[in-house]
């Protein structure tokens, strides 16, 4: 299809339901490749639409039709009309009860939406529009109906059977041919994209959880046998999340059951169907041995984020998928801060902080940005991205920073409250925490609708005679989208104003930070009683998702970075001095200058930061860590992939080498060969790993057996991951007899099988295109297991920018060639990998022109999905 062929879908189109659904009844024969659905609909007209289309349109996908009744009587062919994405029931009645029947085939489901077979098991996968490749349905979050499910099963087969809801009626019923069946019924109202079924052999680890009020709740993950002993971390999140759901918002879980699966297939990382969550293996399966510190700590996140969605997506929907920021941006803030309270604020904030400004920001900046409330799209699928998601809990989070942890929660209450069982607007969402506080968001409501990262630029000046301190600020809105008329948005500013002696300056009254609200292009702010020029501590806690320009000099960063009272802002003072240095030496590298020296100043703030270890030490390993090149490739209009490389790795070698003794003494103090999972563990950890890839940049033999050593003594995957990573940078002659021990090692661990294909394909040896493409040949690769190929084609794509912007195109062709390859087994997970095309307008003419060739090749192709073709052409034509 071209791109003028493809649908587009306006807010501005949005209409109410002509007709509604009070009841679902399903019924399934399950079979791997012919699966039997009956469907029992209760539909009346809906009584709120003012339109008089006299006929009934239900969407229908991939469907093989059996038969048809309405109220009982089969219909014949003239009351209806069939084809590949619609069944028009001609004129029905007000009121009536349609029955289908239809197969599918859950086994030539490539797409993985709608039902679908994982190695033994049968699954599904609804959000945003997969039901319909179950059955015909009205398949809008707005019509919300209450279900009730059959499942008949082969016994042997499908031992496990599970839907959304409580179960109904005693254990599975016994059948003739070696069947068995399960009822299960969900009292709450749901859209079909909450939908959910579950069979298999699946082992169970099974817990229970007393909510606030004193109800127990059944507790059950489902995995294959193989990895049940990978389950304990889940469970103890799933309650920890229970918990604090209720003490953090006052949410308390509403089913007698909640139960989540685990599936090696799957598109995304989870998702929360009500009762029955089903998640990417990824972010369930999790021991010591076999994931990282990270790993654990997503798990916990992805599960938190998983069940917060029962109120903030589920009790609470979406009206239509416009919509999407309402449940995902708000169910991200929760989940951050359910994670903060987990582990540490400063260190969440910092990493989430980093993922935004290193990949939103890109998104926001590229071709494809757009507002977290879109205003048109093709494919829904494509819009499930990092400004939706990451910058939408900005905007929630501005939302609780200008109304303060208590109004803020006044504001979920009421909107809890008010919107129960309802299909809702992120418009109410803002209406309910204005109506709650006596606010007036009118003017902050812009940042649903305007695209783009804003930047602000500040000015200070200081008043010898008046003791007055004046911060100025201009605000511009950069987007390169084509918005007309940009309106000034409102932004929380949070600051803090240091002496000299780095003591924090009395704001109000106590108060040594404040929140002051840019409404304004321009605005400025007086503060009185300053005794000498302060030093400004500004955008605290990264109290809006902008760019801030300020004009302060390396010593005052150095000030900042030594004495700023928020963590994150000394943070960041840290990484600023450290990005002014790069960018320089980027400079010199381009201009063929002399490399300009680190100043004393910093590498002795780094010492002493080094010598005297901080209560948190995850925390301070973020403060000792450099930015990221893809952080500081954002930063630069045109990328130089060769300069940046050089500069990053001149300025961590000078820290390396100024600081060697303490790298070195502080690697040998934190290394503990198989240490625990308790915070202090984890965190000595990663202070250790960071030490060792400062020592790395060294190239001494020394340091390099410490770390083979590492490799080779690691009993708990953090340490081996850390060290392999190492390795695989090295000559290929060398680190291939690594991989092959690793590989020997964890054959049978597919998710740890994943870590060591994006290894290899994310390593910056020479010949590293060659291996990958050999990758994409080994055996264990799978064009349809999206982990895989996320871990080689899509580990290449986003995360070895180096031989990905290869300058003579080979990497480029290499992805799109594989994007195509992709495209007619797995549309959405093809269409996300033609994302790392949409950047060249961040390269050199050379590099624009061959992205844009394969953009090119690729829009042309036929047939191509449009989830494809709509990336592509937005690609091509911003
Ligand atoms: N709603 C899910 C979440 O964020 C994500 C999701 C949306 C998804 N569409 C999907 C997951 C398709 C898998 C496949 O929690
Ligand atoms: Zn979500």
């Amino acid at each position: 299809m071209s791109t003028s062929e493809q649908k587009t879908i306006y807010l501005k189109d949005y209409t109410v339901p002509e007709f509604l659904i009070s009841k679902t009844e399903l019924h399934f024969d399950l079979s791997a490749d012919k699966t039997l659905v009956n469907s029992r609909l209760n539909i009346y007209r809906n009584p709120d639409c003012k339109k008089t289309n006299p006929d009934l349109v239900l969407m229908g996908e991939e469907l093989t039709l059996i038969d048809l009744k309405v109220d009982g009587e089969r219909l014949h062919p003239e009351h209806y009309t069939l084809d590949d994405k619609t069944l028009t029931i001609h004129n029905p009645s007000a009121r009536f009860v349609l029955e289908i029947s239809n197969h599918i085939n859950p086994s030539t489901n490539t797409a993985l939406s709608g039902l679908y077979k994982s190695n033994t098991m049968l699954c599904t996968q609804c959000e945003a529009e997969g039901f319909r490749r179950i059955t015909w349905f009205l398949d809008r979050p707005d019509v919300m109906s209450i279900f009730s499910v059959t499942m008949v099963a082969d016994k042997d087969e499908y031992p496990v059977l599970l839907s959304n809801g409580n179960r109904t009626g005693s254990p599975n019923i016994a059948l003739a041919d070696n069947k068995h069946a399960a009822r299960w019924h969900d009292p709450f109202p749901k859209p079909s994209y909450l939908f959910a079924l579950v069979a298999g052999d699946l082992a169970c680890l099974k817990d229970s959880f007393t909510t606030c009020s004193g109800r127990e709740v059944a507790l059950e993950v489902y995995v294959e046998e193989h990895d049940l002993d990978k389950t304990s971390h889940a469970m103890q999140s799933l309650k920890n999340a229970m918990r604090w759901d209720e003490q953090a918002f006052g949410r308390e879980y509403d089913l007698d059951i909640y139960m989540i699966v685990a599936v090696s297939h799957f598109n995304m990382g989870a998702m929360e169907n009500k009762g029955l969550n089903i998640f990417n293996t990824k972010y369930v399966l999790a021991s010591e041995k076999t994931a990282t510190d990270a790993d654990f700590e997503n798990v916990e996140a992805v599960i938190g984020h998983e069940y917060f969605h029962n109120w903030s997506g589920n009790r609470v929907t979406c009206r239509d998928w416009f919509q999407l920021s309402l449940k995902e941006g708000f169910t991200v803030f929760r989940d951050q801060q359910f994670t903060a309270h987990q582990t540490s604020e400063a260190v969440k904030r910092i990493k989430d902080v980093n993922m935004l400004r290193t990949h939103q920001f890109a998104e926001d900046a590229g071709p494809l940005s757009h507002p977290i409330r879109p205003s048109s799209f093709v494919e829904i699928n494509n819009f499930y991205t990092l400004t939706i998601y990451e910058k939408g809990a900005e905007v929630v989070r501005m939302l609780h920073t200008l109304l303060g942890e208590t109004g803020f929660r006044k504001g979920c209450d009421l909107y809890f409250e008010r919107y129960d069982g309802q299909a809702v607007t992120t418009e109410d969402f803002v209406t309910a925490l204005e109506d709650a506080n006596n606010a007036n968001f009118e003017q902050f409501k812009q940042w649903y609708s305007q695209a783009g990262t804003p930047t602000v630029t500040v000015t200070t000046s200081y008043n010898q005679n008046e003791k007055t301190y004046t911060v100025s600020f201009e605000q511009h809105n950069n987007s390169p989208s084509t918005q007309a008329d940009k309106e000034p948005l409102v932004i929380p500013i949070r600051l803090g104003l240091l002496d000299d002696n780095g003591k924090e300056l009395n704001l109000h009254g106590e108060q040594t930070s404040t929140v002051l609200e840019l409404t304004k292009a321009e605005q400025s702010f007086t503060f009185t009683d300053i005794n000498t020029e302060p030093t400004p501590s500004i955008l605290r806690g990264f109290s809006a998702p902008i760019k801030l320009q300020q004009t302060l000099s390396i010593e005052q960063k150095i000030h900042l970075f030594q004495h700023d009272k928020d963590a994150f802002n000394r943070w960041e003072a840290g990484q600023n001095c450290l990005s002014y240095f790069i960018f320089k030496t980027i400079d010199a590298i381009q201009n063929h200058h002399k490399v300009p020296p680190l100043p004393d100043e910093l590498v002795g703030t780094f010492r002493a930061i080094l010598q005297q270890p901080l209560a948190d030490l995850a925390y301070q390993s973020l403060l000792l860590s450099l930015p990221s090149k893809a952080y500081l490739a954002e930063q630069m209009s045109t990328i130089d992939i060769d300069a940046l490389y050089q500069a990053h790795r001149i300025v961590k070698q000078t820290l390396a080498s100024s600081l060697q003794d303490l790298w070195l003494a502080h690697y040998h103090a934190n290394h503990h060969v198989g240490a625990g999972t308790d915070s202090q563990s984890i965190a000595q950890r990663s202070f250790k790993n960071l030490c060792l890839d400062y020592l790395m940049a060294l190239e001494t033999d020394e340091v390099r057996s410490m770390c083979i050593q590492q490799f080779e003594t690691a009993r708990n995957m953090t340490d081996q991951i850390a060290a392999l990573a190492e390795l695989s940078h090295l000559d290929t002659s060398i680190n291939v007899s690594y991989f092959d021990a690793f590989y020997q090692q964890w054959k049978n661990e597919d998710l740890v099988i994943d870590k060591w294909f994006a290894l290899q394909a994310c390593s910056e040896t020479t010949d590293a295109l060659h291996s990958v493409k050999k990758l994409t040949q080994h055996p264990d690769f799978d064009m349809k297991t999206p982990n895989r190929v996320r871990s080689v084609i899509g580990a290449f794509a986003t995360a070895n920018p180096l031989h990905f912007n290869a300058i003579d195109g080979s990497g480029y062709e290499f992805v799109a060639d594989n994007i195509l390859l992709l495209d007619s087994i797995n549309p959405q997970v093809a269409a996300r990998l033609a994302n790392s095309l949409s950047h060249w307008k961040k390269f050199d003419s050379t590099r624009q022109q061959l992205i844009k060739a394969q953009l090119s090749r690729i829009q042309a192709h036929t047939p191509l999905s449009k989830d494809v073709s709509e990336i592509v052409s937005r690609s091509l034509t911003a």
